[in-house]
């Protein structure tokens, strides 16, 4: 049995359905029953109700499992009573969604939360394989309310260049690995799309999408926390969106890896197919 955690989410979802599809026993780790897909792709799924702040619902998910895929908020607290439930249920191997520069001294609070976790994972005793993408283009829907009423987006990433890949191929990649867990006992995947994009480019390739100009408002990582906090983020959350931003100014993400072709036997999809698979969500309401 696999079990996926945050299965709603923006890699989980694909990753149960990929799993499903190939006949796979999988069970669905959900906090809400009714968020589970309801357009069949589902079908099959053994859906666990929990959360993982509460501790007896994840022992319940775990029961039975052989290999988790491992996906949080980032909430290490949370990461690691998963892993603690899985020793404890007699889990093999763990799949874990991880970040490519996680290290104890990073600047960055996620990733020293994700180092903190990996160090926990390796003392556990249990199998694991980390995956590691870069920026996922499915974060550029938080930017679609902007897009739809201005015909435009504000950043803070410069011109800096990322890797960046649809969550689809991550949840391909993760169900390969889940698939076949003891051909990738203790490696690290780096996950990327095809190309290095700006997001300059998301504005060229989002114009032609949608067939009218969208324009890329640059501010600085000072100006756009200020901007997410006025829009409603969290204030920790506005802080860290905007330092990371500011490092892929710099050209922290401008990295690239053939990891998603090697585990999945596909090439990543690029950001020209994931607007085009997506343009109704950047869809300006004037237009509906
Ligand atoms: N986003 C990126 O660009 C990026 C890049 C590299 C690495 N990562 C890593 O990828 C991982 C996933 O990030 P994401 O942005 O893809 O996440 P996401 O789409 O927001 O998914 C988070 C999932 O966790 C679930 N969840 C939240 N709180 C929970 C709780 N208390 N108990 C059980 N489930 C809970 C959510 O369920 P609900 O539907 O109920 O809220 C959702 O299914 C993170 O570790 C992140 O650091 C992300």
């Amino acid at each position: 049995m696999i079990l996926v955690t945050g299965a709603t989410g923006k890699i989980g979802t694909e990753a149960v359905r990929l799993l499903n599809s190939e006949h796979l026993p999988v069970r669905a780790l959900v906090r809400d029953a009714a968020r589970a897909p309801q357009n069949g792709s589902w079908s099959g799924v053994e859906i666990a109700v929990g959360d993982f702040d509460q501790h007896d619902t994840l022992d319940a998910a775990m029961a039975g499992v052989d290999t988790l895929v491992l996906i949080t908020p980032s909430v290490p607290t949370q990461e690691i009573a998963a892993i603690d439930s899985a020793v404890g249920q007699a889990v093999k191997h763990v799949v874990k969604i991880t970040n490519h520069k996680a290290t104890d001294d990073s600047p960055v609070d996620r990733r020293r939360d994700h180092a903190r976790v990996e160090a926990h994972l390796r003392a556990s005793g249990l199998t694991y394989t980390l995956l590691a993408p870069n920026l996922l283009m499915q974060n550029l829907f938080s930017m679609a309310p902007a897009i739809k009423q201005t015909h435009g987006f504000v950043m803070s990433a410069g011109d800096g260049r990322s890797g960046m890949i649809d969550a689809r191929d991550v949840s391909a990649a993760a169900a390969a690995v889940a698939a076949d867990p003891a051909s990738h006992e203790g490696r690290t995947y780096l996950l990327t799309g095809p190309e290095l994009v700006t997001y300059a480019d998301v504005a060229v390739e989002l114009s032609r999408a949608l067939g009218e100009e969208i324009e890329y408002c640059r501010l600085t990582p000072d100006q756009h926390r200020e901007a997410m906090v006025q829009a409603g983020l969290p204030e920790p959350v506005a802080t860290s969106n905007a330092q990371v931003f500011g490092l892929i100014a710099e050209g922290d993400a401008a990295w690239l890896s053939h990891d998603v072709t090697t585990l999945t036997g596909h090439e990543p999809r690029s950001l020209r197919t994931f607007l085009m698979d997506h343009v109704f969500a950047f869809k300006p309401t004037t237009d509906v």
